[in-house]
């Protein structure tokens, strides 16, 4: 399938008064008009920053245009915008009552599901975001070992804990006296690292290397193995932060297929399709340290949340969820690529097919990124210039064709400047 390049329109020329007027608003009474990952104003000077609705694959923003949506919120939307049988699980038990005193049988229901599904799992613990589970994974395996070291690969994001956040504002020293270095994909290193200090009480790692803004790169089996019996040699936890790819790419922990269980494993985005919900897995060997620790939190056990997890992880299984969204991953490669070459134009497209992301040779500070993205965006697709894509399993060959479309403008927008 060949996609006509066309060349972009010089500018947004779709409605945007009811953002702009909101920013205006918000610029008033949030600090900095918004914050974090979903500040838009790093993002090309388009991007809306407010969105309306979602269905399927398609997303709407507050002025009404639609876009096929290659964000997927950063993750959490695994299979699609407002799956059905997902909110009607959710909205049951929101009948029923969501925060009470205490956890609705639900929890034990998704800690079985989870143990059942997930191999390394004998346990389960729940929280909200994706921070809470890997600042509960760092806390239990130091609780368990008494030791205080933690090694993390430079580049890498666990969350915005001042454990780990990557701005250091407010940051003391002291939150950070206890990290240490090593570098993806390269024994040695971690071997160093350890070497380097006290012995560690987990070595984290993400199933492959995501760090935002640069080219991915998948995890050498070899290299996890050597992690794990590194781990296993000084008595360390392996933690896995699964929080980004967990059940996007294989329907249990993510390095199930590379044939490595980690000790403990951090989840989050995907495992409720957009509920708020996160999850502590860990294997019995670290169940007496998750037992001493004191980690709670006023909606931690709120029931909607969980019982749209429950859902969640039934239908990626019953629709082949983890399947369909690889095979839309390599159809969306395919053409992209197909694109690049008939435009002559040189990238470097990585990652797996679910969570891809593409850089432009030569493109240094993002600048190719930015008029691709945005030019993208602006004809119907809505990704990020410099975060990695998510593919949801709700995306059709309509929405694949529309995304193709946008993204053939991208490369227009590209190639001539
Ligand atoms: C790998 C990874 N770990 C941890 C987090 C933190 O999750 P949250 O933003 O839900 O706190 C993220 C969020 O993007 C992530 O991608």
């Amino acid at each position: 399938m060949t996609h006509q390049l066309t060349r972009p329109a010089a500018r947004d020329e779709r409605p945007r008064s009811v953002d702009a007027e909101l920013r205006r608003r918000a610029r008033a009474v949030i600090p900095g008009g918004m914050y974090g990952h979903q500040n838009a104003s790093p993002l090309p000077p388009d991007y809306p920053q407010f969105m309306r609705a979602g269905r399927g694959a398609r997303i709407w923003d507050v002025d009404g245009n639609e876009y096929v949506d290659l964000m997927c919120s950063y993750g959490p939307v695994v299979l699609g915008h407002h799956h059905p049988g997902v909110e009607e699980a959710a909205q049951a038990q929101a009948e029923l009552a969501d925060c009470q005193n205490g956890p609705a049988a639900v929890i034990v229901e998704l800690a079985e599901l989870l143990v059942a599904t997930v191999q390394h799992a004998d346990w389960a613990m729940f929280a909200k975001n994706g921070t809470d589970a890997t600042t509960m994974c760092v806390t239990i395996a130091r609780a368990q070992t008494s030791r205080e070291r933690i090694l993390v690969a430079s580049g890498a994001y666990h969350g915005s804990a001042p454990w780990c956040t990557p701005r250091l504002a407010g940051v003391t020293a002291a939150d950070r006296a206890n990290i240490g270095h090593y570098t993806f994909n390269d024994l040695a290193s971690v071997a160093g690292a350890i070497e380097a200090g006290p012995e560690p009480a987990a070595i984290v790692i993400s199933p492959f290397k995501h760090d935002a803004g640069f080219d991915q790169e998948l995890v050498d089996p070899g290299f996890a193995r050597g992690v794990r019996e590194l781990c296993d040699r000084v008595g360390a936890a392996l933690v896995l932060d699964d929080v980004r790819c967990g059940f996007r790419l294989h329907l249990g922990s993510s390095w199930e297929p590379v044939g490595v269980m980690p000790d403990l494993s951090a989840w989050s985005k995907a495992i409720a399709n957009g509920h708020p919900l996160a999850a502590v897995l860990g294997s019995d060997r670290f169940r007496e340290g998750a037992k001493k620790v004191f980690v709670t939190g006023s909606f931690w056990f709120s029931a909607a949340a969980m019982a749209a997890g429950v859902a969640t992880i039934r239908a990626l299984r019953a629709e082949g969820a983890v399947e369909a969204m690889e095979r839309m991953g390599i159809a969306l490669r395919a053409g992209m690529l197909e694109q690049a070459a008939a435009a002559g134009i040189e990238v470097n497209y990585t990652g797996p097919p679910a969570m891809p992301y593409m850089t432009f040779a030569g493109d240094r500070n993002h600048v190719q990124a930015s008029a691709f993205a945005a030019a993208t965006m602006r004809s119907g697709a809505y990704l990020h210039p410099r975060h990695n894509w998510f593919v949801s399993a709700a995306m059709t060959e309509a929405d694949l064709e529309r995304a193709l479309g946008a993204t053939a403008a991208g490369f227009a927008a590209v190639h001539a400047p």
